[in-house]
């Protein structure tokens, strides 16, 4: 485990006044990290006095603005490292970058822009607070409607729906998660949505979901009159498997949604669908949400599930983006998984679908087992009921199987979610490994103990 130590953080030319967070750290909050890379670096053999100084004038000779500077003691190396934020457009940033190359003893990039740079890794979020970067990020905005959309010419619809994406916009990590007054319309539209789903959960649903949906009705709020608030779901979530929710304000890149997933948050929207037409979404919403997908992150083998996708996507080239996005749809979303020798549905996409759970399970479509390497490659249709579907055998055995896959994937380091300090830990060196091993070592030691009085 990466251990860090007492941090200096200090920012030399921000647009913005950088805010102090818990924890002694700076972040600018809302900055936009597809305009900038993150360098990670450290100086040769060993330490030298001054040697921040030494590679700070690398940057200030090449005329290349930092946004944010910070030095730790190194997990990787006896001594500091740093690790520095370049604003895109200043200066001579490939200049700068050849010296530094040079200079340092070890360099990581991480870009956003790593297309371009063929030695970086893709960014991806190290703090959970790195998440507030998403939002803006998104690749629609949730009150941008189609024109087949059911509430394209309601004004009032659109009205409601721009009021909920701003409030997700708007939203910062650590934030209680905005309250909602829903409107009757909306009430009857869950409840239409409620009652006819709850009538085939017993027989269609796996059983940790008809094993959680009761203590959703007694915790949280979840009955045919009233929409549950995401704040009571996710408080509910985290005691539970430490699972939480946070509002996104409408499509994130598969990428991003992904690396939610490897903290264990998941981007929920908070609107309801058109109360037109009830028993359909082109798009998800709190029903979705709520009625599909709370419940299973509720079970501590299906959110390790969910989480290792999102681990395994951390860094990760495109096409392997791609691979975990599909294994994602064809499980998370639209999965199914034998118990007891019948065919049970576990997917949010078919447990928040009244015609699709009872398709899936009818006999007609296609059905082929999970299996990460073959399930990543299938296409699907988004618009209409899948023709396959994958089948897990449990949730275990397919965490087991993602994390085969995982190893496959072209990284050359490893990551780890430290869950003290809700940060990645980027595992590339013998010595935190070590450092690791010895702290499972006495966990182990613990335990055996503790197995011994028993
Ligand atoms: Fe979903």
């Amino acid at each position: 485990m990466e251990v860090l130590g007492p941090q200096e953080s200090l920012s030399t030319s921000p647009p913005d006044k950088p805010k102090l967070m818990n924890g002694g750290n700076y972040i600018l909050e809302g900055r936009d990290s597809s305009k900038s890379t993150w360098l990670l670096f450290a100086p040769g053999t060993r330490d030298e006095a001054g040697s921040l100084a030494k590679f700070l004038s690398v940057f200030s000779r090449h005329g290349v603005n930092l946004s944010h500077i910070e030095s730790r003691s190194s997990a990787r190396r006896p001594g500091y490292e740093f690790m520095v934020e370049c604003e895109h457009g200043s200066g001579d940033f490939g200049a700068a970058l050849k010296e530094l190359k040079e200079e340092s003893g070890y360099l990581n990039i991480i870009s956003r822009n790593y297309k371009d740079n063929r030695s970086a890794v893709p960014w991806f979020p190290r703090r959970i607070r790195d998440l507030d970067r998403f939002a803006n990020q998104i690749l629609s905005y949730g009150a941008e409607l189609d024109s087949d959309h059911p509430g394209f010419t309601d004004a009032e619809y659109r009205a409601r729906r721009k009021y909920f994406a701003d409030i997700a916009y708007h939203y910062k990590h650590g934030q209680p998660l905005p309250h909602v007054v829903y409107t009757k319309d909306e009430i009857a539209t869950w409840g239409a949505v409620f009652r006819k789903l709850t009538e085939l959960y017993p027989t269609h649903a796996c059983k940790e979901h008809n094993h959680v949906f009761p203590l959703l009705i007694e915790n949280c709020g979840y009955r045919e009159d009233n929409i549950p608030q995401l704040e009571d779901v996710s408080n509910f979530l985290k005691d539970c498997t430490g699972f939480t929710l946070r509002p996104v304000a409408g499509l994130l890149s598969s990428r991003d949604f992904l690396a939610g997933l490897a903290f264990r948050v998941f981007h929920s929207t908070q609107y309801i669908r058109h109360h037109s037409r009830p028993l359909y979404t082109p798009e998800p919403d709190v029903c979705h949400e709520l009625l599909g997908h709370a419940p299973l992150f509720a079970d501590p083998a299906f959110a390790q599930f969910s989480q290792e996708i999102g681990l395994a996507s951390l860094g990760a080239p495109d096409d392997y983006i791609e691979k975990l996005a599909t294994c994602f749809w064809f499980t998370v979303e639209f999965g199914l998984c034998r118990q007891d020798g019948e065919l049970k549905a576990f997917g949010a996409g078919l447990l928040s679908s009244f015609g699709e759970l009872q398709y899936c399970l009818s006999g007609e479509p296609e059905l082929k087992p999970f299996e990460p390497e073959v399930t990543g490659i299938q296409k699907y249709p988004i618009t209409e009921y899948q023709p396959i579907y994958f089948v897990a055998n449990s949730f275990e055995s397919a965490k087991e199987k993602m994390i085969k896959f995982s190893e496959t994937i072209p990284r050359d380091f490893g990551v780890r979610y430290n869950p003290y300090t809700q940060s990645i830990d980027i595992l590339d060196s013998p010595k935190q490994m070590k450092d690791l091993l010895r702290q499972v070592h006495t966990e182990m030691d613990h335990l055996l103990k503790t197995l011994e009085k028993i």
